[in-house]
């Protein structure tokens, strides 16, 4: 299949360029579009045989479900059933935006959407083009993030296309996404609402609505989630994970310095090539490697939108090893550590 790759105007979104993108969707066809998080691959949501050709294309466990996009608050009730008042609320203050709520899904939304389930994962995002493609389409748009499965989820166009060149009808180039972390997932299905994946609308920003809310676990702690049936299928997943093993190194930062050059060092010596994740404060202190800062500790939004950009440059070079500063775990720091985590398979060094 020849994909074919059209610019957008990610602020005014040309109504041809939409209507084009909009018909493919109409034909059960894929389409990959930005998303004010990270590019999403979509097609018609309530079409079962549409839903399965994104598993086909990403190479996705066919249970691992998708998320429903919507473009105005009252399609919740044409897939969910009941639509609590918390479903409501939260609709209010965060839609559209980087949040997705499971609810209990309608008849009409196909198991194959949902990987089987009873629930359904709902969300409005806010991006321009998203919102203009579901609604010239007429649909409601099912959409992972456009990776193959197992890679980083693409933050720019380019990255879609290196995934799923010739294997869907169109991508849309907006450019840059603006957040560049996966939406915040809140399971309102069960009795006390649960935070399933951390994101910029924090556990902390979701109780000033909800009251009570069971936020992610700590990070320390999240390892040991394979000892309880996974809440989002998705997380039982070996997640993405850089080809080179990556460690991430704990303890005072100047320690941690210490510790990363010391293994640079030993790595060299062997004659091997390691790649360290750090930051703007830290930079300078390294020598050996490929260094890449992924932004200044004082701005965790620009962490988070360039460490799926860093990750894939790093699986550019042949690198024998990755080792990697940690950062902080307050508000969005704990979507980025919990990324982090996810692609070091919670490989976690004390510094000494
Ligand atoms: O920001 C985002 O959410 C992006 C953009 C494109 O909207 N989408 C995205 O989709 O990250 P995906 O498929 O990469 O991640 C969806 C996650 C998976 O971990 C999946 O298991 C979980 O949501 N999920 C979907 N439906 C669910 C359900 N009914 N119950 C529990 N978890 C669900
Ligand atoms: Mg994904």
């Amino acid at each position: 299949m020849e994909t074919i790759l059209e610019t957008i105007d990610p602020v005014n979104p040309e109504a041809d360029v939409i209507r084009r993108a909009a018909e493919f969707i109409k034909n059960g066809d894929l389409v990959a579009f930005p998303t004010e998080t990270v590019y999403g691959l979509g097609a018609d949501a309530l079409r079962p045989e549409a839903s399965q050709k994104i598993y086909a294309a990403k190479g996705r466990p066919s249970d691992n479900p998708l998320i429903v996009h919507i473009a105005q608050i009252e399609d919740l009730y044409r897939i969910a059933d009941p639509v609590p008042e918390e479903a409501l609320l939260l609709a209010k203050r965060f839609w559209p935006g980087p949040l997705t709520m499971i609810l209990h899904k309608k008849e009409c939304v196909p198991k194959q959407t949902t990987g089987g389930l009873n629930t359904v994962a709902i969300r409005f995002p806010s991006h321009p083009v998203a919102r203009e493609l579901i609604r010239q389409s007429g649909c409601l748009i099912a959409a992972p993030s456009a990776n193959t499965s197992g890679r980083p989820s693409p933050t720019c166009a380019e990255h879609v296309h290196r995934d799923l060149d010739g294997r869907i009808a169109m991508i849309l180039d907006g450019g840059e996404v603006g957040l560049g972390l996966e939406s915040t997932i809140i399971d309102l299905s069960v009795d006390r609402p649960a935070v399933l994946r951390p994101g910029f609308i924090t556990a902390e920003m979701l109780k000033e609505v909800l009251g009570d809310v069971d936020g992610e676990k700590p990070f320390a702690e999240t390892g040991h989630e394979d000892s309880h049936a996974p809440k989002a299928p998705g997380m039982k997943y070996t997640h993405y994970a850089p080809k080179a093993p990556m460690t991430l190194v704990r303890g005072e930062q100047e320690a941690v310095i210490r510790t990363i050059r010391q293994l640079a060092a030993k790595h060299r010596e062997k004659g091997e090539r390691i790649g360290i994740l750090c930051s703007d404060e830290t930079a300078g202190s390294y020598e050996d490697g490929l260094i890449k800062s992924i932004g200044s500790r004082a701005a965790e939004a620009e962490i988070a939108h360039n460490l799926y950009r860093v990750l894939r440059e790093f699986d550019e070079q042949d690198l024998d090893a990755i080792y990697s500063e940690m950062f902080d775990t307050a508000g969005v720091g704990q979507a980025i550590m919990n990324r982090m985590l996810k692609a070091a398979g919670h490989r976690i060094l004390d510094a000494d």
